[in-house]
C-alpha cells in the first residue's frame, strides 16, 4: 500500500542514513522489510494523530469566520458548535423529531430500527455539531413554516429558534482519516435556498484544515432529493466501499450508499478509485 506524499515526507528524517551499502542481498531485504513495518505504524501513529488532534478541539468554527453565518436567498441564520455529550434535553428532542419529519419517508420500513440507532448516534462522545439558528432580526414571513410543521419541528428550547443541524465525526476508513457527515438536517421551510451547500462546503474547510483526506456520508437510494445535490451538485462520488461497490449483488440488497469527495491522493486511491491499478 502506497503511503501519502503528506505522511512520506514527514517521516523521511527518521529513515534516513539505514541504507544496505555494504550488507548482502537477504540483509538489504530484511532491511527493506523492517523500513516497510515502520513506515506503517508510523503512517498509523500520524492517522491517528490527526484524528485526536481534531477531536480535541472545542469549536471547529472559530477557524472560518465568515462560514458562522448565512445571509442569502431571503434566510438569515446563524451557526453554532456542539457535541454530543453536551446536547440539552431540548436538543435531542428537536434532532429526534426533525429526523422523522425528514427520514421517516427515505427510511420507509426501516424506519423503526433506524431511529433507534440515530438516537444512540446523537449523543455519543464522538459526535459534533453544527446547530443553525436563525437570526434574531430575521423577518417572520421569510421562513416561516407551514401549520403541521410549526407542531411537528418547532423549537422549544433557549436562545433563537433552531432550524436544523448538521453531526459528524472525525473517523478512520481505510486507513484514511476523513469526516463522516452523519447528519444534514433542515427544517423543510428552510431547503432549498443553498443553505445545505454552503454547509457541506464548511465541512469540507474544515476537514481540509484538520488534515483529513475526505469527506465521506451515507444517503438512502430513497432519498432522490438528497443523491442527487451530493452526486450532481456537489460532486460526490459513490464510494469503494460503498456496497454496490464492492459487492454489485450485495449492492442490490442494501437501501443506502456510501458517498465520498477525496482530497489527496492516498484518499483518492483508496475511497475513490481503489480498481485503478495504473494509480498505486
Ligand atoms: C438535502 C439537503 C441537505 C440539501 O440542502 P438544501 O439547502 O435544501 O440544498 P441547496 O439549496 O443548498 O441546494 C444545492 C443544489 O441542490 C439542488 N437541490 C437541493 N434540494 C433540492 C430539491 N429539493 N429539489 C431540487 N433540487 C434541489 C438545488 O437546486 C441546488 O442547485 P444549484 O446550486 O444549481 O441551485 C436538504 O434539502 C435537507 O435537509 N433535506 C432533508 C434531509 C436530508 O435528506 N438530508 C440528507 C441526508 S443524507
Amino acid at each position: 500500500m502506497t503511503a501519502s506524499t503528506t505522511t512520506g515526507g514527514r517521516r523521511r528524517g527518521r529513515d534516513n542514513g539505514e541504507g544496505g551499502m555494504g550488507l548482502g542481498t537477504k540483509s538489504f531485504s530484511v532491511n527493506r522489510e523492517l523500513v516497510g513495518c515502520i513506515m506503517v505504524l508510523d503512517k498509523k501513529k500520524a492517522v491517528d494523530e490527526a484524528i485526536k488532534a481534531a477531536s480535541s478541539e472545542k469549536d471547529h468554527l472559530t477557524s472560518f469566520p465568515p462560514f458562522r453565518h448565512y445571509d442569502r436567498n431571503g434566510l438569515s441564520v446563524y451557526f453554532e458548535s456542539g457535541s454530543g455529550e453536551q446536547l440539552s434535553s431540548h436538543m435531542k428532542r428537536y434532532i429526534q423529531s426533525l429526523l422523522k419529519v425528514n427520514m421517516e419517508g427515505p427510511y420507509g420500513p426501516e424506519w423503526s430500527i433506524e431511529e433507534k440507532v440515530k438516537r444512540r448516534e446523537m449523543v455519543a462522545s464522538e459526535a459534533r455539531y453544527i446547530f443553525i439558528r436563525e437570526a434574531p432580526n430575521a423577518s417572520a414571513n421569510e421562513i416561516s413554516p407551514s401549520e403541521g410543521e410549526v407542531t411537528r419541528t418547532r423549537w422549544m428550547g433557549e436562545g433563537d429558534p433552531i432550524v436544523g443541524f448538521v453531526q459528524y465525526r472525525f473517523a478512520v476508513e481505510e486507513e484514511v482519516p476523513v469526516v463522516y457527515v452523519y447528519e444534514l438536517q433542515l427544517e423543510p421551510r428552510i431547503q432549498g435556498r443553498g443553505l445545505g451547500k454552503f454547509l457541506m462546503q464548511l465541512i469540507e474547510l474544515i476537514a481540509r484544515k484538520n488534515r483529513m483526506g475526505a469527506v465521506m456520508l451515507t444517503v438512502q437510494k430513497a432519498n432522490l432529493l438528497a443523491t442527487n445535490f451530493y452526486t450532481n451538485k456537489l460532486r460526490y462520488i459513490i464510494s469503494t466501499i460503498s456496497p454496490s461497490r464492492v459487492d454489485p449483488l450485495i449492492g442490490l440488497e442494501k437501501s443506502y450508499e456510501i458517498l465520498c469527495k477525496a482530497f489527496d491522493h492516498e484518499a483518492r486511491v483508496k475511497l475513490e478509485e481503489s480498481n485503478c491499478i495504473g494509480d498505486r
